[in-house]
């Protein structure tokens, strides 16, 4: 029988679901960071997907007592700890899907930019190494400014010979979840229907929530759309500013990283009706990253779905042309550290 996840899903689609009879694979997942604020937390996420048999943590500190911990859990996977560059490489074989939440968060004040100088560094040298292990894995960027890392990845893996960008993936599931849980307690709405797209990238204005595209369609005052808009873009902030000092979001950010990584499994297992938004190559717009809602099949992303950007209201198209310059700047900067540091 088909063993049913509990991990968070995104919201079916109203056509053509197909359910297979035999029991699903199993799969590789590595978790590069594992030991941080995101890290452990999907780690225990990721643990109790039944479709996964090997649980891969890596970190450059403390990943041994997070693999001892996780790996008394009665869940199928088999938990492995690996620890610094020299166990990286050997973390990586065979890996099916990688996610990346190495790097440092913000604190209250700063931009997701501020984190380029630390953080462009740290992802440039993980996706070498995948390049290197495993070059046919999802790739899953969480590291911010995702803007920006998710080209770094790129660049990194066209300098390797082994660019797939249908299978390089900004997360920006989050900012779903978040949309979908602001949207549905401001209509009192039952949350499990409610779906809203979110496009464009992951910083502030950047980050375009399309409301007029809600399922079930919502009815929103001017006032009412434009008031979640700012929320959601600024949902981050609120988090930081909250723990004043501690970090940036970790739980919600593992919640909703452990979605996309059990769309990305319940994709390669065969599941035919698997769509998520995420942040990748595009020709949806004249910008050659961009977030929008995407079909995922077992080569990665098998459709990007542009009926989204149309009929827009005059609001969202304007917010749509504002957020192209921003976009393009860290794209641009992204693939020029790449270039620079190749
Ligand atoms: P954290 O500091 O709690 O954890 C980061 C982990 O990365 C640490 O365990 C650290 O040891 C590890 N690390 C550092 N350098 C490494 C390297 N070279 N190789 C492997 N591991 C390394 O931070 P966090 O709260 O988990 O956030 C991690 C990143 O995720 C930040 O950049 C943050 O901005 C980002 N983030 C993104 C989203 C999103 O929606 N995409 C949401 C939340 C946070
Ligand atoms: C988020 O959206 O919560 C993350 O990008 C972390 C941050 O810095 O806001």
């Amino acid at each position: 029988a088909l063993r049913e996840s509990c991990l968070p899903k995104a919201q079916k689609q109203s056509h053509g679901s197909e359910y297979r009879l035999q029991p699903p694979e199993s799969y590789k997942v590595a978790i590069l960071g594992a030991a941080g604020g995101i890290g452990q937390p999907l780690s225990l996420l990721v643990k109790m997907s039944p479709l996964v048999s090997a649980l891969h943590l890596y970190d450059i500190a403390n990943v041994k007592g997070v693999a001892a911990d996780l790996s008394h859990c009665n869940t199928p996977s088999k938990v492995l700890d690996f620890t610094g560059a020299s166990e990286l490489a050997d973390c990586l074989v065979g890996v099916d899907v990688v996610v990346i939440p190495a790097g440092v968060p913000r604190k209250p004040g700063m931009t997701r930019d501020d984190l380029f100088n630390i953080n462009a560094n740290i992802v440039k040298n993980l996706v070498e190494a995948v390049a290197d292990k495993c070059p046919d894995a999802f790739i899953h960027i969480i590291s911010n400014p995702v803007n920006s890392t998710v080209p770094i990845a790129a660049e990194v893996l066209k300098q390797k010979g082994v660019y797939d960008p249908k299978k390089l993936f900004g997360v920006t599931t989050l900012d779903v979840v978040r949309a979908n849980t602001f949207v549905a307690e401001k209509k009192n709405l039952r949350l499990i229907d409610v779906d809203v797209p979110v496009v464009g990238g992951h910083a502030g204005i950047t980050i375009l929530p399309l409301l007029s595209k809600t399922k079930p369609s919502v009815s929103l005052t001017d006032e009412e759309a434009q008031e979640l808009m700012v929320r959601i873009q600024n949902a981050g902030t609120e988090v930081v500013e909250a723990k004043a000092g501690a970090g940036s979001a970790t739980l919600s950010m593992a919640y909703a990283a452990a979605r996309f990584v059990e769309s990305s499994l319940r994709a390669l297992d065969g599941d035919s009706d698997v769509y998520e938004c995420a942040y990748v190559q595009s020709e949806l717009t004249e910008l050659p990253f961009f977030s929008s809602r995407i079909k995922l099949g077992k080569r990665g992303v098998e459709a990007v779905i542009s009926s989204d950007l149309h009929g827009l209201t005059e609001y969202e198209q304007k917010a749509l042309e504002a957020l192209k310059p921003e976009l393009q700047a860290s794209i641009e900067k992204g693939i020029a550290f790449a270039q620079k540091h190749a």
